[in-house]
């Protein structure tokens, strides 16, 4: 045949290959969620997420010590607090599990980034992300708790704080929190399109955080929506956020798309708890290599237009791409 165009010549060999890829993973694509807990000498892995641990702080500071050495730059906090009530006051202590863990870290390990998460579903009773009256989530009262939150994480010494709440106008309230306390040089991630997804349910087993009554989808996101993503990250950006983030990531591809071809913002992608644990188990099974499907989906987030990827596997993938 007389083919002018012949695609197969630039997949002939493995080193024109890599000449012609168009996406690379690389370890500072990568942000590991670490869950921490009270008590010592805690390490016991989370069930529903395999390889993922509870740590109490000195075992915290053994696991992001390993982290470093392995060339992970950043880590993203959660906290299992020591009490839960109506508010979620235990968020905002001075000494609680979040602020105590950030504290430990920048002093042992100054040159590791740290990122937290600002919510209050694992600190209320009710396990939801904002105060309650009358069973109906009080919005502008959820907002003054979370730039408490996010004050207290910032005086700690965390380097941004992630809101994941979903609530109107948290960024803007608490970028002015921050700056009128004099930190301004503290960045916020946006959980900007956090849907409520049903990918979540390992990470809700793994903080306790399951709303008891009720669910988010009064604050989360519809699940069918796309141009709705992009009037919450636009909103984010206008409220000052830094980098936005679009949550989950593998069944949200087309949002990572349209948000990175829209904003000229850095873009984050939670790659959640559920998408971890069904190629986990799946490969536990031996019905899957985790590794290469581990892999092509990190590669698949990236190439839609994330440049940060938070992910259960960041240390993983950085020894796979090692190998
Ligand atoms: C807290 C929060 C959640 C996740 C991150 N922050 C859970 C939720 O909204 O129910 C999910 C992370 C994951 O599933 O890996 N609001």
């Amino acid at each position: 045949m007389n083919l002018k165009r012949r695609p197969r010549r630039l997949r002939s060999s493995e080193n024109i290959r890599s000449l012609v890829r168009e996406t690379h993973l690389n370890k500072s694509d990568f942000v590991k969620p670490l869950f921490v807990v009270n008590g010592e000498n805690i390490r016991e892995e989370i069930s529903s997420m395999p390889e993922n641990y509870h740590l109490s702080l000195d075992q915290l500071l053994i696991e992001a010590q390993r982290l470093v050495d392995i060339g992970i730059k950043a880590v993203i906090l959660f906290g299992l607090p020591k009490y839960k009530d109506a508010e979620g006051s235990s968020a905002w202590q001075e000494d609680g599990i979040v602020q105590r863990a950030v504290r430990t870290l920048k002093k042992k390990l100054p040159g590791l980034f740290v990122i937290t998460d600002v919510c209050l579903c694992q600190y209320t009773e009710h396990g939801h992300c904002g105060i309650l009256a009358e069973g109906k989530i009080e919005n502008d009262q959820t907002l003054k708790r979370l730039s408490k939150v996010a004050l207290s994480h910032a005086e700690a010494g965390a380097d941004m704080v992630a809101p994941s709440d979903m609530m109107d106008g948290r960024i803007a309230k608490i970028r002015e929190t921050l700056d009128k306390a004099g930190h301004g040089d503290v960045s916020i991630m946006a959980y900007s399109a956090k849907y409520h997804s049903s990918f979540y349910g390992p990470f809700r087993d793994a903080a306790h955080s399951a709303p008891g009554q009720g669910d988010r989808s009064s604050y989360q996101m519809d699940i069918a929506n796309a141009e709705e993503a992009l009037r919450e990250l636009e909103l984010d950006i206008e409220e000052g956020a830094d980098i936005i983030m679009v949550k989950p990531a593998l069944s949200y591809l087309d949002i990572i798309s349209r948000a990175d071809q829209k904003f000229n913002y850095p873009i984050a992608a939670y790659s959640v708890s559920g998408e971890y644990a069904i190629i986990k188990a799946a490969a536990e099974k031996g019905w899957i290599n985790e590794k290469a499907v581990a892999l092509e989906m990190l590669c698949s987030i990236k190439r839609a237009g994330a440049d940060i990827i938070i992910t259960y596997w960041a240390d993983k993938a950085v020894e796979w791409l090692e190998e």
